[in-house]
């Protein structure tokens, strides 16, 4: 899975100036639907915008309070009074604090409710989605945007909202302050922090190239790391260690290089932010000093006290606003990747509903032509015919369309022309989770879940009690292997393996398609290498599986393929020939020659 490095969420504290965002396609719609979710809370958000009001209304109050302090009580040296003054300082500095902690109190809950619905839904988007959507998004993406993407957008709710209103707010107060004071001086904060976001976007602008080539270093060394640690049997084997070393070596470099110089850039403007903000705050207090001593423009100590103040508060909201504006733009990129997961098209679950206790099982394919893609038809005008109960085998050479077959009967993918039927009945006009349960599938990638081996087994039928699994177990030849393990059914199964081989892992599928009990049986053999034993199990365990259903078996062993009721050649998405073994086999066609090179050996032994 690649996750890209700074991908949708962006490490917040590690945000340097100049880091490239991704942006929204679509800002408007994405914001709507976002509001969407943030408005079923409407009464606290509303109490939030009080709270931020509160908070930087006291913010600005309370400066306003010194300067006044210093010109009513310090200058007149009326201490007395300064103490009583101080009494009703200190209430509005408490009263912003108040509504500061309760700003983000209410804040926390709404980005939680919002990103809690908001994975709910998209969770259970997944469920809906066609296979196609998987088939053209990569699986670390959709992870991505699962975890991360959905991170993003709670985080953002919780603090880069909140700071942006109320940045908005200082500035403007701020402003507003320093006008009603002094517009004089004001001219000179107003003239220095121009400048100073001038500079700061000249250094940005060079930065933001080189955070995009660090990116994308970062991004191939990612690669080459990934590779090498799900590769590493293949690296051994071919002795490429040393090969993979210098190539990692060079993309190490080029990613120290491209940081390097990213970091440089972008470590000018916090400097020369300072500068300048120290500039201002000298220059105010200078032409203060001296506006005062000359009587000009009725200004007190207090006022350029305050003066002061204004000019320091009115830098920072200035510089945080760049980073903010970013973090708000990639949140909103975030939620457009989230929501167009939720826009996908999903797979249709209406329609007609069938039994399976009441199913004969009678699978007909009629003219069926389909592609992965429109352009590229994988299956050609295939015509099958599965009386109930018999055994299909479809065989061919690789990426001749066998999987694709059977994908089309469970409906992963529907046929472009032509119809599949089941006892009659178009399984387009059938419920796809009503058609589902009807089919039992051993798929050609096994796949277990961490999870115990009775939880895995069960899964083909969750109300199955302790000794249903276990009967399923036994059928399926596996009871003896799992019973043997120190933890025997409650082992746990992960990745890692667990010693458990690719053909116990299969036989602990069809014992979970056993348990499901299904009428239709569908077979897609692993072609990975198993020990004879174990293939003897399988083929046991199979043989009593399909007995009484109609199956279809893609099959790379000869024994299952010799024990059809119907072989049929696939070769390049058709069928090209049709019949048992003995008479294939006498056809010396396709088949007798796939059988005898591919079988020889198997045949000898
Ligand atoms: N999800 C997919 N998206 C696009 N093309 C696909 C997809 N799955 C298979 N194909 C293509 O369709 C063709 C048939 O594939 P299919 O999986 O049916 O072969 P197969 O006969 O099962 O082969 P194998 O014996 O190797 O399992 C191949 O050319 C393959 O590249
Ligand atoms: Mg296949």
């Amino acid at each position: 899975m690649r996750h890209s490095p700074m991908g949708g969420a962006g490490r917040r504290g590690f945000r340097a100036a100049g880091m490239p965002v991704t942006k929204a396609k679509d800002v408007k719609g994405t914001l709507k639907r976002l509001w969407g979710y943030i408005k079923q809370q409407k009464i606290k958000l509303f109490a939030v915008v009080l709270a931020i009001i509160a908070s930087s209304g006291a913010n600005v109050a309370s400066t306003m309070l010194i300067g006044r302090a210093i010109d009513k009580y310090i200058v007149r040296l009326d201490f007395p009074g300064l103490a009583r003054f101080s009494i009703v300082i200190v209430a509005v500095y408490a009263l912003g604090a108040c509504a500061s902690w309760f700003q983000s109190y209410i804040m926390v809950g709404i980005a939680q409710r919002t990103t809690q619905s908001i994975r709910r839904d998209l969770f259970n988007c997944l469920h809906r989605l066609p296979l196609n959507f998987f088939d053209s998004h990569a699986h670390g993406d959709l992870m991505s945007r699962l975890t991360n993407d959905v991170d993003n957008i709670g985080q953002t709710l919780n603090q880069s909202l909140v700071q942006l209103f109320s940045v908005v707010l200082t500035i403007s107060i701020t402003i507003f302050a320093m006008l009603s004071i002094s517009p004089l001086l004001s001219i000179i904060p107003f003239v220095i922090m121009p400048i100073g976001i001038a500079l700061s976007r000249f250094f940005v602008k060079r930065a933001k190239k080189y955070f995009s080539m660090q990116q994308k270093d970062l991004g191939e060394l990612n690669g080459v790391i990934e590779e090498t640690i799900s590769g590493q049997k293949v690296v051994k084997v071919f002795g490429r260690e040393r090969i993979i070393m210098q190539k990692f070596q060079k993309k190490n470099d080029d990613l120290r290089i491209s940081g390097n110089k990213a970091q440089i850039y972008s470590s000018f403007i916090m400097p020369i932010m300072n500068s300048l903000n120290n500039l201002s705050y000298a220059s105010v207090a200078l032409f203060g000093g001296f506006m005062l001593i000359k009587g000009f423009g009725s200004l007190t100590i207090g006022k350029i006290s305050n003066m002061l103040t204004y000019a320091k508060q009115f830098a920072r909201p200035i510089n945080e606003l760049a980073g903010l504006l970013n973090i708000l733009q990639s949140a909103i990129a975030a939620a457009e990747r989230v929501f167009e997961v939720m826009e996908t098209e999903p797979e249709v679950m209406a329609g007609k509903h069938i039994k399976k206790q009441t199913l004969r099982g009678e699978v007909v394919f009629k003219d069926v032509t389909f592609g992965y893609s429109k352009e590229n038809p994988v299956l050609k005008d295939v015509n099958i015919h599965a009386k109930p109960g018999e055994t299909i085998a479809l065989v061919g050479p690789t990426g001749a369309g066998k999987t694709t077959v059977v994908n089309l009967l469970t409906r992963f993918y529907d046929v472009d022309k032509g119809t599949i039927t089941l006892d009659g009945e178009d399984i387009q006009s059938l419920a796809r989770n009503a058609l589902r349960q009807c089919l039992g599938m051993v798929i050609q990638e096994t796949y277990l879940f961490s999870a115990t081996i009775r939880e895995n087994i069960r899964y083909g039928r969750l109300d199955a009690t302790d000794e249903e699994v276990e009967q399923a177990a036994r059928i399926a030849n596996v009871h003896r292997f799992i019973t043997n393990l120190p933890k025997g059914y409650d082992t746990v199964l992960s990745d890692a393996g667990e010693g458990i081989s690719q053909g116990q892992r299969q036989l602990i599928a069809i014992a979970r398609v056993m348990l499901a009990n299904p009428s239709i049986l569908i077979l897609d053999e692993a072609t990975s290498n198993i020990d004879t034993r174990t293939e003897k199990h399988i083929q046991d365990a199979l043989l009593t599986l399909m007995h009484g259903r109609t199956s279809f078996v893609i099959a790379h062993r000869l024994s299952t393929i010799r024990d059809a009721d119907k072989i049929l050649v696939i070769n390049d998405g058709q069928i090209i020939e049709e019949g048992s073994h003995e008479s294939l086999y006498a056809q010396k066609g396709f088949y007798y020659n796939l059988y005898t090179s591919q079988f020889k050996r198997v045949l000898q032994e």
